[in-house]
């Protein structure tokens, strides 16, 4: 079986860690957590992590999942403070408590029974970024007018949709043809404080299910969550779509949305042969690949799927 390693650009940085647990023999779930954990851990990217943007009050609030194809098995966190390893927070969830998703400070207190090493995970280059557009909170009720003219603002700026909407993910396919898949985030920068995107729930950024194949998204959340995305990818599979087909048909969907605050969401994809796939619904996005028989990783253009495509909702 080929080893496979694909993922958003940012991923990088982890892929090198990944590939080395699939080239000693090691499972896809491993090696998504080693990989996504190094991306955690770069103060330079500001969407993931130590470093990550945070929420209107200055606060960063991680969301993590993972999902292994052999047993759908998954864990994940969300709005979790103080601790950035919030992808193996997800593993201890899935691999030690009855549960799969933890929160709040429900997830900091399993990092710390855990052994985790806690952190002040606001930067001074991520305080700098979130001061620029924002400098004073006001009360409850301006607070949540405040949210939706900067959520709008941002969204629209195409300087900076990176900073509002970025992710890291990464699916993994491992010598036994296992797959699994990651998700890992600061979220949606300057979100309203609790704010939970895609990312931590299973079938809206993460999905992976060996039978048929895997999927996982980065971009605005609240469009993937209200979609069941990356699930829905996977059950395009299983209904008889090729892979190709089941990435631009959820893209389509995703099109036919209202959202004032749309922005775009790409969508990567694996299916059970291995063959792997990406769409976006906004123009020139890439993602990456790397496999067992080679060293360089590979930066690849993702299909753009246009707003034409796709069922139109019924009117209401
Ligand atoms: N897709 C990441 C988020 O919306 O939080």
């Amino acid at each position: 079986m080929s080893l496979l390693l694909t993922g958003s650009v940012n991923a990088h940085v982890g892929f090198p860690d990944g590939m080395d647990i699939l080239r000693s023999g090691g499972s896809a779930i491993d090696a998504v957590v080693a990989a996504i954990r190094r991306v955690e851990a770069n103060p330079g990217d500001h969407s993931v992590g130590y470093g990550g943007l945070p929420n209107l009050l200055g606060e960063v609030e991680l969301d993590a999942s993972i999902m292994d194809g052999r047993t759908l098995a998954s864990g994940a966190v969300a709005a979790l403070q103080g601790y950035q390893d919030a992808i193996d927070l997800a593993r201890v969830v899935m691999d030690e408590l009855p549960h799969v998703l933890v929160v709040g400070s429900g997830a900091s207190r399993l990092a710390v029974e855990a052994g985790f090493t806690s952190r002040d995970l606001l930067t001074h280059e991520a305080r700098a970024i979130w001061d620029a557009p924002f400098t004073e909170a006001g009360t409850a009720d301006t607070y949540r007018v405040r949210m939706r003219e900067l959520a709008g603002r941002l969204s629209q700026d195409p300087e900076r949709p990176h900073d509002a909407h970025g992710t890291v993910n990464v699916i993994a396919r491992d010598a036994a043809g296992n797959l699994a898949s990651g998700v890992s985030t600061s979220g949606w920068a300057w979100k309203f404080p609790g704010r939970v995107g895609d990312s931590p729930i299973i079938g809206a950024g993460n999905y992976a299910d060996n039978r048929w194949g895997a999927a996982t998204c980065t971009g605005r959340g609240e469009m993937a969550q209200r979609c069941c995305t990356a699930h829905s990818v996977v059950s395009f599979m299983r209904c008889g779509m090729r892979l190709s087909d089941a990435l631009r048909t959820a893209a389509g969907d995703l099109h036919q949305l209202e959202d004032d605050y749309r922005s775009e969401v790409n969508i990567i994809g694996v299916d059970r042969e291995g063959r792997h796939g990406a769409v976006s619904t906004a123009p020139g996005k890439t993602y990456i690949l790397m496999t067992g028989d080679s060293h360089d990783i590979v930066e690849l253009e993702r299909t753009y799927v246009p707003p034409n495509d796709g069922s139109p909702m019924e009117s209401r």
